[in-house]
């Protein structure tokens, strides 16, 4: 399928890694022009950057000034801007809600949901200057299915779809496009770096990361297709909802998830 994003302007927030950098790598693919930022690079960002026109900045997103300067730094690159995808979010095992302090609050809410608030508020006037724009906001299905394990994190992602469907309804009339993915579990270091997830899960269970994450979650969380989901699938989604391919979704939240959400 052709998705017309040759010569588009994006910007990826949370890019170096995991599935910002799958987004970059597709949008880079389609012949996008890419502004990627993170607080760091990674061998695969540069190796993408030093290939194809990739912008990587250097950028504290869980700042109140970060994704303003990123998006400042893509305008300043490029001039205008057609896509945002608002990706970056973390998340910590938490063993309880009352173990979870003001300053943790404060982090996952800045960085996961407040992250996505300043970058569109940076880049909408941009946006709307744009033929066929679109954010795409990488959600998650705990913003609907909340985990004790993650109650901070659920309730920014929560926070985060519901500003997604605030803003699809303000600027779809306008010409913007607002969707959101929502995702279950994806193999990237928000899983498989050292003290993440897997490692979680693998001594709850008394088994390998590896194991863990191939076995004990599919089977433990009810994923039905006996998977958890790779980056690159996530990104496919994201390039088509970019795209204007789906000049005609909005508001919308698809989520991809092996089957785990049971509910309609
Ligand atoms: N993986 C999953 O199972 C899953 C499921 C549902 C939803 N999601 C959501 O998908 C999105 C991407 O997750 P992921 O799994 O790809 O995460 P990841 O593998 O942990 O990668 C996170 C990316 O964000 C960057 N980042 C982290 N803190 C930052 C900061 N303060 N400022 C700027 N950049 C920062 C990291 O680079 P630096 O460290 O260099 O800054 C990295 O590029 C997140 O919103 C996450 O909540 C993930």
């Amino acid at each position: 399928m052709e998705l017309h994003l040759k010569g588009k302007v994006a910007v990826v927030t949370g890019a170096s890694k995991g599935i910002g950098l799958s987004v970059v790598e597709g949008l880079a693919r389609e012949g996008a022009k890419v502004v990627a930022g993170s607080r760091g690079s990674t061998p695969e960002l540069d190796a993408l950057a030093a290939s194809h026109d990739i912008t990587v900045v250097s950028v504290d997103l869980s700042s109140p000034e970060g994704p303003e300067t990123l998006i400042r730094r893509a305008v300043e690159r490029h001039g205008r801007i057609d896509v945002l995808v608002n990706n970056v979010g973390a998340a910590e095992p938490r063993s309880s809600f009352l173990e979870v302090s003001e300053a943790d609050w404060q982090q996952v809410f800045g960085l996961t949901f407040f992250s996505a608030v300043r970058a569109s508020r940076a880049a909408l006037p941009h946006l709307l200057e744009a033929e066929g724009a679109s954010i795409v906001n990488i959600s998650s299905i705990n913003a609907q299915l909340p985990f004790p394990m993650v109650v901070d994190y659920s309730a920014a992602k929560a926070a985060l779809t519901n500003l997604n469907k605030s803003l699809s309804e303000e600027f779809a009339p306008k010409g913007v496009r607002v969707n959101a993915i929502a995702p279950g579990p994806v193999r990237t270091p928000f899983w498989t770096a050292p003290g993440a997830f897997a490692d979680a899960t693998a001594a709850a269970a008394g088994t390998t990361a590896q194991e863990a994450l191939d076995v004990v979650v599919p089977q433990s969380m009810g994923i039905s297709s006996g998977r958890i989901t790779e980056p690159h699938e996530v990104a496919d989604l994201a390039l088509f909802l970019a795209s204007p391919v789906a000049g005609n979704i909005t508001g919308a939240e698809i989520v991809i998830d092996g089957g785990q959400v049971k509910t309609l």
